[in-house]
């Protein structure tokens, strides 16, 4: 009782405050985002991702180097296909010499011990942008998990660690383990999306890979009939734990800070490491405030971040790996 107990003692300096800090962030937090491109010596700004690129894979290998000596130790690839290699069942990603497996030999060439996670969807593949097979202006759920499963199988053999199955189909980890079982990739393990809302937060990164769902006739609009309503909350837990019980070995609640009542509300249901995705809307929010010089983008950023490990966060995917890392390092 005040006056016995003074908060503000615990709070005098900076000493004291670090001594009974609660959450740390240190470079092992983190798994990194990177968005590869066909070419040589492309290192493409995205516009409405400023100072985050899309890298050819020669200049990948300096990219990942960097990281590893930085601290950071695990990548989360994207490819963004050629429109001509598109088509509406994504063939192109079972290609054993396709964007992404070579992405992955080249990252585990550049660097041997980096964990190298996939994107496993259809949705770069697509001449749709939509994460599914369409059957009838329809998303079908089997056939595009049996697909998942092939394409989760292509990159195993590419050499990736973890697959990433961000797509929302039903029933689609079950058919990647049982998969990757039956082909002897017993190591191979699943970070599954778990909780992925229908968000709007996606658009730049959807303009990072010209992934965007097209506005046609008959092809839905938006893909709010396989990622989750934003309104829902218990929905998440459910989602969560069925991914579990087929198997994931990581779970994600996505996108982030928007997200953080259902990420701690995850973390004291479940028992396997919870990810979270700070995604593309959140990191242009941010740089855009930022340049108008309305934000400190650090500080901003380094809250952010706190936040969201606060809220649970067992592992951050972040477009601000790189820039919190740097911070960490000085
Ligand atoms: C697609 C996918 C998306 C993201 C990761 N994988 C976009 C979408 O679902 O439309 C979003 C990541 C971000 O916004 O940073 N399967």
């Amino acid at each position: 009782m005040y006056p016995l107990r003074r908060n503000r003692r615990l709070r005098t300096n900076e000493a004291i405050r670090s001594l009974v800090r609660e959450t740390i962030i240190s470079p092992n937090d983190f798994l990194v985002p990177l968005f590869v491109v066909e070419g040589k010596g492309v290192k493409d700004e995205i516009p409405s991702m400023p100072n985050y690129f899309r890298y050819s894979l020669d200049l990948l290998e300096n990219e990942v180097k960097e990281l590893w000596k930085l601290g950071l130790k695990s990548v989360l690839l994207f490819v963004k296909v050629p429109d001509n290699l598109k088509d509406n069942q994504g063939k192109e990603a079972l290609n054993p010499n396709g964007l992404m497996q070579r992405a992955i030999k080249t990252v585990k060439n550049a660097c041997p011990d980096m964990l190298v996670m996939t994107d496993v969807a259809l949705d770069p593949y697509s001449v749709y942008g939509h994460d599914g097979i369409i059957e009838n202006g329809m998303i079908v759920n089997d056939a595009t998990a049996n697909f998942l499963a092939e394409m989760s199988l292509s990159h195993a053999k590419a050499g990736a660690d973890f697959v990433a199955p961000s797509d929302m189909m039903d029933g689609r980890i079950l058919t990647i383990r049982e998969a990757l079982e039956n082909d002897g990739f017993i190591n191979t393990g699943i970070m599954s999306y778990s909780a992925k809302y229908a968000s709007a937060f996606y658009g730049p990164f959807r303009d990072a890979l010209d992934s965007a769902p097209v506005d046609m006739i008959d092809i839905p609009k938006d893909k709010k009939t396989y990622q989750m309503d934003y309104a829902n909350r218990k929905e998440a837990i459910k989602e969560t734990e069925m991914d579990i019980d087929e198997g994931a070995d990581i779970v994600m609640v996505k996108p982030g800070l928007c997200y953080l009542d259902i990420v701690r509300e995850i973390k004291n249901a479940v028992d396997v490491p919870v990810a979270v995705y700070q995604v593309s809307g959140e990191y242009a929010m941010l740089k855009a405030a930022a340049e108008k010089g309305w934000l400190d983008h650090d500080a901003v950023m380094m809250e952010q971040i706190t936040a969201i490990k606060r809220a649970g966060a067992d592992v951050i995917v972040s477009y601000f790996a790189k820039d919190v890392v740097k911070i960490l390092n000085r």
